[in-house]
């Protein structure tokens, strides 16, 4: 039986998420970890802070902290906004543990020997208006082969070709925005991708036709180009020291000890229970894991190339990607979401606007999987009120307040069923076979239109069957239909679980808090029997409410939208 390792990019500790870093890569992870786990399987999600490297540097000079009080502050606000989204992860941790740097020592020693480490003075970007080296990322200017202007020195966000500082056109600090910028020797440790390109290529090819477009054809064009020996040491304070002589002085490039963090946060997760959890079982030598990773689609080249080649190198059979899922952006008002800006809605805030359920909703209903999408609270507030509201929520107002009113707070029994009930269940077969297919696939948007038409159905039911009439001349029937919508709400909660996990268990423990959230595995005829006729049941408040338009219009003034 295949186990489930599913990752999330772990994300920068500086600063505060926003619902472009949500929908990139933790949100769909989730939805895709409770719906595996709703099936039954078993499942290991993994997340946590990405801590090393410049960004934390600067980013505790600016607060005046010390880095370890720096990241563990932001560390723990990161998790409780997405405790806050309902993220189901296994272990949050972080890339700065103990776990973590065992895991990238014991990495680095296998490269090291087997050859894979090369020494070499290297020249690099010095600051004297800094008065420090300034990282890759840390220099800006414009790209020699797109011309974008704001073109990090490590990677070109535009056209996500990989760079190298001194490739930059007019480069310039981007601590001091200086253009003082001076070239000076070091001393640095490379990773030898060329020796280990061959063996990549036969493997990404493998993926052709199986990963998304987007993870495969990034990853071609790499390889195509031709992999270039990689720094994986850098001239910082704030990161695990180098166990080489020679490199005391200098720690391992974040990018180096960022993936390898899934594993060191794995330990972390293990190292809480040892006697019930192994990180080894799901990362050496398995072969029932399938490893998932969810990110957005400047990190792709991280995770086919450097990643996989890293551990390869090691030559111990370590768990590698088995599926990548790669999102592209979600714009704002037209342009991004930028955490550096503080441009579009940071999750705090999204919070305090919205329960966390009509945010997933939206997010997933509007992944930016196969382009860049967009929001806008326009769009959001339509979605919430059509779907939300007057399909999903009014279709459950409508059916318990009917019960209620013609039978009381009891499950009427059902009787007899007819053509309107065996098209129903035709209907909800094979609708469901879609969306798990979809799902499987980790196609979501497809996978919500499916959802969507499947909360249709009920409504379209209910309107064609028309018990509010049929009560007045055979309540028998009207009994059944009620039956069934009541049954219908328990079908759509577990459904509609992975999405919006509070609301779907606000529907379930309508009947009986007890009940399971289990992916349905009978016929849909089978399925919409499950509550007993006689179960007592509550009403509830509706369990949405309507975004009217001059919230819109707060909205669109308080987050800066121009429209
Ligand atoms: N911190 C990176 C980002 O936010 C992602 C790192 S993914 C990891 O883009 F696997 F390397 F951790
Ligand atoms: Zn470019």
């Amino acid at each position: 039986m295949r186990r489930y390792l599913i990752t999330s990019a772990l994300p920068y500790v500086n600063g505060l998420p926003h619902l472009g870093h949500l929908i990139g890569c933790h949100l769909p992870a989730d939805v895709y970890a409770r719906y595996l786990r709703e099936q039954g399987k078993t499942v290991l999600f993994i997340d946590g802070t990405d801590e090393h490297g410049t960004p934390s540097e600067v980013g505790a000079a600016k607060e005046g902290m010390e880095l370890e009080p720096y990241c563990k502050k932001y560390h723990d606000l990161h998790a409780e906004m997405y405790r806050g989204f309902n993220l189901s992860f296994d272990y949050f941790g972080r890339t700065s543990s103990e776990q973590n740097k065992e895991m990238v020592y014991r990495i680095f020693k296998a490269l090291d020997q087997n050859g894979l480490i090369a020494e070499k003075t290297t020249k690099q970007v010095y600051s004297p208006d800094d008065n420090r080296f300034l990282p890759d990322s840390y220099v800006i200017g414009t790209c020699p082969f797109c011309g974008y202007e704001r073109a990090k020195g490590d990677q070109c966000e535009n056209c996500t070709k990989v760079l190298d500082p001194v490739d930059l056109i007019h480069p310039r600090s981007v601590l001091s925005g200086s253009d003082r910028i001076e070239i000076r020797e070091t001393k640095h440790l490379f990773l030898q991708l060329p020796k280990l390109e061959k063996d990549l290529e036969k493997w990404i090819e493998t993926k052709k036709g199986i990963w998304p477009d987007i993870a495969y054809s990034i990853a071609k064009k790499w390889l195509k180009e031709g992999l270039k020996e990689r720094g994986i040491t850098r001239d910082l304070k704030w990161g695990f020291p180098v166990p080489k002589e020679g490199f005391e002085n200098k720690v391992f490039y974040v990018w180096f000890d960022a993936p390898i963090g899934y594993i060191g946060i794995t330990k972390q997760w293990s190292d809480e229970k040892p006697d019930e959890r192994n990180w080894e079982d799901w990362w050496l030598n398995t072969d029932d894991v399938y490893h998932t990773e969810f990110m957005g689609k400047d990190n792709i080249p991280y995770h086919t190339i450097s990643f996989p080649a890293t551990l390869r190198g090691t030559g111990e059979k370590w768990t590698e990607v088995s599926f990548l899922k790669g999102m592209n952006y979600l714009n704002f008002a037209g342009g991004k979401f930028s955490k550096s800006a503080h441009r579009g809605i940071f999750l705090d805030d999204a919070l305090k606007e919205f329960p966390a359920d009509y945010w997933r909703y939206w997010l997933m209903a509007n992944a930016p999987e196969s382009d860049d999408s967009n929001f806008s609270f326009d769009q959001f507030a339509a979605t919430i009120n059509k779907d939300l509201n007057d399909v999903l929520g009014n279709f459950v107002n409508r059916v318990l307040k009917m019960t209620v009113n013609n039978f009381g707070s009891v499950v009427p029994n059902k009787g007899e069923v007819t053509d309107e009930e065996r098209n129903l269940y035709l209907q909800m077969d094979s609708l469901i076979k879609s969306y798990a297919e979809y799902m499987d696939r980790l196609e979501f948007r497809k996978a919500l239109s499916v959802l969507r038409e499947i909360w249709t159905s009920g409504n379209n039911y209910i309107a064609k069957t028309e018990p509010w009439k049929v009560v007045k001349v055979n309540k028998e029937y009207a009994g059944t239909i009620l039956n069934t919508a009541l049954n219908l709400i328990r079908l759509y909660a577990v459904l509609s679980a992975p999405i919006m996990p509070e609301t779907a268990q606000k529907m379930l423990s309508l009947f009986d808090a007890s009940l399971p959230m289990l992916w349905p595995t009978q016929k849909a005829q089978s399925e919409l029997s499950t509550i007993q006729e006689g179960t007592t049941f509550h009403l509830i408040d509706p369990l949405f409410q309507k975004i009217m338009p001059d919230r819109i219009t707060e909205l669109k003034i308080r987050y800066k939208e121009e429209s």
